[in-house]
Order: structure tokens, then C-alpha cells, then sequence
């Protein structure tokens, strides 16, 4: 009998559990100290997880956090897979599909991403409206599985209405600055040219950014409501372009994570 590797992460990970998570946070480039605010934590690093792949990028640590944060059972992803690490998009999605197998009903979502958007600075914050979807390739392809989601997913709200309502209105009650836009995905690693960005601004996007939009799209596929929030880590003015690097935007990143890390952990107690 073929085992699904799913089905033997969940297996793995339930004996360790004492409670499901209901709601599951993936945590972007320069973004993981929002573990610090999950208590009774669970730790367990994704090397000890079947079938699960290492993340290859330093930044990110690589660790599943079971736990509670603000009263609500959360696991949170530190260290995502990047499409440009080389892995494929099934491998990418892989956890996206393992957190809807142990029960997970919502997935928030966190990036760093380049503004192409004039007016965002910085270190602001963007609720993601939208997304085009600009990787070579998804990780829908190949056989679908009926019974997780249907073959052609409607794709008209990839962001659930009403879990960007309430990250808008935290937002407002705590007088967080938040932008709502389209982030665009691109597989990266290099930035772009001048003539991408210009490009990428005139197809309708406000920032870009390479992750998110694969986890979006399985999240989408197997019924599980999604939000995402992009750290703006560098402003891409391709008039007025200056040199970016990995260290910057890590350090652009943790100036906005006390921002984003209150916005998450005031949201969760409300979904
Ligand atoms: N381009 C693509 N990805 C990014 C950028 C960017 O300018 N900044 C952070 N992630």
C-alpha cells in the first residue's frame, strides 16, 4: 500500500499534539519573531517531519511552532520555500496542504516585498486585495484530487473578504497604517530590471514579492480561507534605483515586524 506522505506527516505530528491548531501563519523573509509571542510551544523543525523538505535560505529557520497566541491554537511556519530554491511548487505548498490535514480553518499569510506603488514607503504594511500570478508555473499542475478541490478553482477572492475585514479593522482600532494592492509574483532570486518594474506597474501590480502566491493558490484550492500581508522592504523607483540587498531587506523586515507581529496576534483572537 502507498502511503500519501500527508498522511504520514499528520500522523507524525498528531502523536506530538495535545490540541489542533485552528488558524496557521506563515511567516516571510525577516518576519519569524512572531514566534516569540506563541506560549506552551511545540517546536519541531522540518528535518523531523516525513516528507517534508529543508528550507535552504539562511534567513529563515526552518521549524513548525505548535502553540497559543493571544487564546487561540495556532502553528506557525517559520522559514518558508522559496519556488527559486529550487524546490517544485508541490514541494512548496507541501506544508499548506499538511496544516489543512491537521485541522487548520484559516491561513494568514506574511512576505517581504518591493513597492511598485509611488506612494508606499518602506517599512508599511499591505494587506494583499489581489495577486498576478507571474511564476513559471503552479502547483495545481498534474493529476487534481477531487475529493481536496475541484480541477479548475475559481480563483475571483483569492483573499477571504471577511478576514480582510477584520485585519482592516484591527488595523484601524490599534491606528496601523495598512495598504490594501496586488502583489505580484515573480520566482526571483535575482531583483528585477528597471524595465520589469516599469513593466510590473503598468500590468496593475503594487508590489512584488516571490512566495506567497503558490501557498495562496492551494489554500484556495482545498477550501481554506486565506489573508496575506506584505512588509514593503524596498522601493523599486526604476527613474531612481538603488542597489538592494538580502541584509536590507532583513533589516527593513525586523524595523516592521513589531507592527505586523501586533496586527497578527490582535487578529487571531477575532477571525
Ligand atoms: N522584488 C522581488 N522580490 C522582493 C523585492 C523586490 O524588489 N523586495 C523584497 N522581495
Amino acid at each position: 500500500m502507498v502511503i500519501d506522505p500527508i498522511h504520514e506527516a499528520v500522523h507524525f505530528l498528531e502523536r506530538q499534539l495535545k490540541v489542533k491548531p485552528v488558524v496557521a501563519i506563515i511567516l516571510g523573509t525577516g518576519l519569524g519573531g512572531l514566534a516569540k509571542e506563541i506560549d506552551e510551544t511545540i517546536s519541531i523543525t522540518y528535518e523531523q517531519i516525513p516528507g517534508m523538505v529543508t528550507s535552504t535560505v539562511e534567513s529563515h529557520k526552518g521549524r513548525l511552532i505548535f502553540g497559543k497566541l493571544n487564546g487561540v491554537e495556532v502553528v506557525a511556519m517559520v522559514g518558508r520555500f522559496h519556488f527559486y530554491e529550487g524546490y517544485s511548487m508541490k514541494e512548496v505548498t507541501f506544508p499548506v496542504r499538511l496544516m489543512k490535514h491537521l485541522g487548520v480553518q484559516k491561513l494568514m499569510v506574511s512576505n517581504a516585498s518591493g513597492a511598485l506603488n509611488p506612494i508606499y514607503q518602506k517599512g508599511d504594511l499591505m494587506l494583499l486585495d489581489d495577486h498576478i500570478n507571474l511564476l513559471p508555473g503552479n502547483p495545481l499542475i498534474g493529476s487534481n484530487k477531487d475529493e481536496e478541490g475541484p480541477r479548475f478553482p475559481d480563483m475571483g477572492r483569492p483573499y477571504d473578504q471577511q478576514m480582510n475585514r477584520v485585519l482592516t479593522d484591527v488595523a484601524a482600532k490599534h491606528q496601523i497604517k495598512i495598504h490594501q494592492g496586488i502583489y505580484a509574483a515573480v520566482s526571483g532570486p535575482n531583483l528585477e530590471t528597471r524595465a520589469e518594474y516599469r513593466y510590473l506597474r503598468i500590468i496593475g501590480a503594487d508590489v512584488v514579492g516571490m512566495s506567497t502566491v503558490p501557498e495562496v493558490i492551494v489554500a484556495n484550492h482545498i477550501g481554506l480561507p486565506c489573508a496575506a500581508i506584505s512588509v514593503i522592504t524596498d522601493v523599486c523607483d526604476p527613474d531612481n534605483l538603488h542597489p538592494v540587498s538580502l541584509a536590507e531587506i532583513i533589516e527593513v523586515a525586523a524595523t516592521a515586524e513589531p507592527v505586523l507581529t501586533k496586527l497578527i496576534v490582535q487578529t487571531v483572537a477575532e477571525l
